[in-house]
């Protein structure tokens, strides 16, 4: 950013100006309009106080006020390969002269006024006068000395500073633009741009549009710019539906390096971005979960990804099994846990989720069946992978031998889904209550997690598993209507309602 400030000259000519008077024959705007864009391409300073007397200017020259004042020059429309020199460009703004030892005190006052633009300093030397400094105003708020508020104009009275206006050319260069301004310039006039994109560490991940794609390197850079701390911009290549549900991804700028690093609810996770499932919009939802545990429950997590609920639960003293399937995640589990320093509390898995709950989950279960009832903790069981997790709930039909004690704490489900139903929760808990083969209805809650496109929502069905479905004797007793022992059990009363709750 460079100020352009150069006073001499053209305040004479301006001096001549502000004697004259429009004749009857020469109309008031005929007269600016060939004044003002004098006044504009002048490199020069001009006291807009001095020009009230020619009483109308002010007025006229707010009104002209250029709307495209803060928007890159007309020639980068249509640029493909960033080119950031042909960001250069001048505009007026107006500036306040006032002394060196009034500045921090006067700038509380003109919070409201004072030119906000990315990289610009708010004051700066004034080159006529060493113990001055100018005070760089918003042209939109500011477009006379009649815009200062009343309490503005008493700071600057109280301070002995005149509030007389003056106009600087101010240059702007590419770092100035904000990246919506920038790409707003670049993109086709009247498209959408997008400066929309998930952080993932030191990578921006971007969703582009068709109509951006011809544009995708430079909106890539530009946010690699305009963004401290990100070095690389990816664009997801296809939706996630492989089994992994890592991304499919085309870097656009920046580094190829995907191996990256962030931060979650205080956790720090590393992990192959490339190679793995990481949604920065899911911290809310790995917040919530963690909350609802207490020291001592178990907690299995079926569908555990690199650790975004088995490390935080672990840190509060859980018992943790976390399992994924894809080799790459349970690597990164595994570091994650030590880089949190809970590899001791969480025993990590590298199995398919129905083996998982048939094999370590049942054995851990059957094993707390046999313990004493004052020494069993709550037991939850999360299973992130709401594309398809609704189907694996039928692994907990008739998973458990023998019989639930009257106390038995049956474990909490805590199932991931997407539904594009008009009434979202009565869909899952519909599809959950058939794979169960009991109705959810009144013994589950949903929380609206996010809405993930429009029409498609991810919800979360929590449920205690219903001693019906989760233990062999009782299941058989379901074939028998008469057999009492066949009423689905609920033990714990907060489970009583069809409950909706949401994040927002
Ligand atoms: C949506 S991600 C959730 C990851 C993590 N829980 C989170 O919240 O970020 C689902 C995870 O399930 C894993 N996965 C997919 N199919 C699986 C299966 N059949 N068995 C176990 N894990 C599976 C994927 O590798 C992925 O890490």
């Amino acid at each position: 950013m460079r100020i352009l400030w150069k006073p001499l000259g053209f305040s004479r000519r301006l001096l001549q100006v502000e004697w004259c008077r429009p004749s009857e024959s020469v109309s008031l705007s005929a007269i600016t309009r060939t004044l003002v864009p004098r006044l504009r391409k002048a490199p020069s300073v001009f006291w807009l106080g001095q020009r009230q007397r020619f009483s109308t200017m002010p007025e006229t020259e707010a009104s002209m006020r250029d709307p495209e004042l803060f928007s890159p020059p007309s020639g980068v429309r249509g640029m493909t390969e960033l080119d950031r020199t042909a960001f250069k460009k001048t505009v007026s703004v107006p500036v306040l002269k006032v002394g060196k030892e009034v500045v921090n005190r006067l700038m509380r006052a003109l919070k409201r006024v004072a030119l906000q633009r990315p990289g610009i300093k708010r004051v700066v030397e004034d080159p006529e006068d060493e113990d001055s400094r100018l005070i760089m105003l918003d042209p939109f708020k500011m477009l006379s000395v009649e815009s200062f508020e009343k309490a503005e104009l008493s700071a600057l009275e109280e301070l002995n500073v005149s509030p007389q206006l003056s106009e600087y050319n101010l240059e702007l260069t590419y770092e100035n633009f904000k990246s919506e301004e920038i790409l707003r310039a670049v993109l086709p006039e009247g498209q959408d741009v997008t400066s929309g994109f998930s952080r993932v560490g030191h990578i921006a991940h971007l969703n582009l549009r068709d109509h951006q794609l011809p544009f995708k390197h430079l909106i890539g850079q530009v946010m690699i710019d305009k963004n401290p701390g990100l070095t690389s911009a990816v664009n997801k290549t296809s939706n996630i539906d492989n089994t992994y549900r890592n991304f499919q991804m085309e870097v656009l700028s920046g580094e190829e390096k995907m191996l990256t690093k962030v931060r979650e609810n205080n956790y720090t996770y590393e992990f192959d971005f490339s190679k793995v499932y990481w949604n920065p919009r899911l911290s809310t939802e790995h917040g919530r979960i963690t909350e609802l545990l207490r020291p001592g429950d178990v907690l299995f997590d079926v569908f555990a990804g690199v650790g975004p609920f088995a490390i935080p639960a672990a840190r509060k003293n859980c018992t943790v099994f976390a399992n994924d399937l894809n080799p790459e995640s349970h690597k990164w589990l595994l570091h994650n846990c030590k880089l949190n320093k809970v590899d001791q509390k969480v025993k990590v898995f590298n199995m398919d989720g129905r083996d998982f709950l048939q094999g370590p989950v049942r054995e851990e279960l059957m094993r707390r069946l046999g313990l004493p009832t004052e020494a069993k903790p709550s037991v939850h069981i999360v299973m992130n992978l709401p594309a398809k997790a609704i189907e694996f709930l039928g692994v907990f039909r008739s998973l458990l031998d023998g019989q639930p004690s009257s106390s038995e704490r049956l474990p909490t489900v805590h199932c991931y889904c997407f539904s594009k139903d008009a009434n979202p929760a009565q869909d899952v808990c519909q599809r959950a209550g058939d794979v169960l083969g009991v109705p959810l209805e009144e013994s589950s809650s949903v929380h609206l997690v996010r809405n993930v496109a429009p029409n498609k929502e991810m919800l979360c069905i929590t449920f205690q598993i219903p001693a019906a479905t989760l233990y062999k004797t009782q299941a058989l007793s379901v074939e028998n209507p008469e057999e009492p022992s066949l009423k689905r059990q609920r033990t714990d009363d907060s489970f009583s309602e069809p409950q909706i709750t949401s994040d927002s």
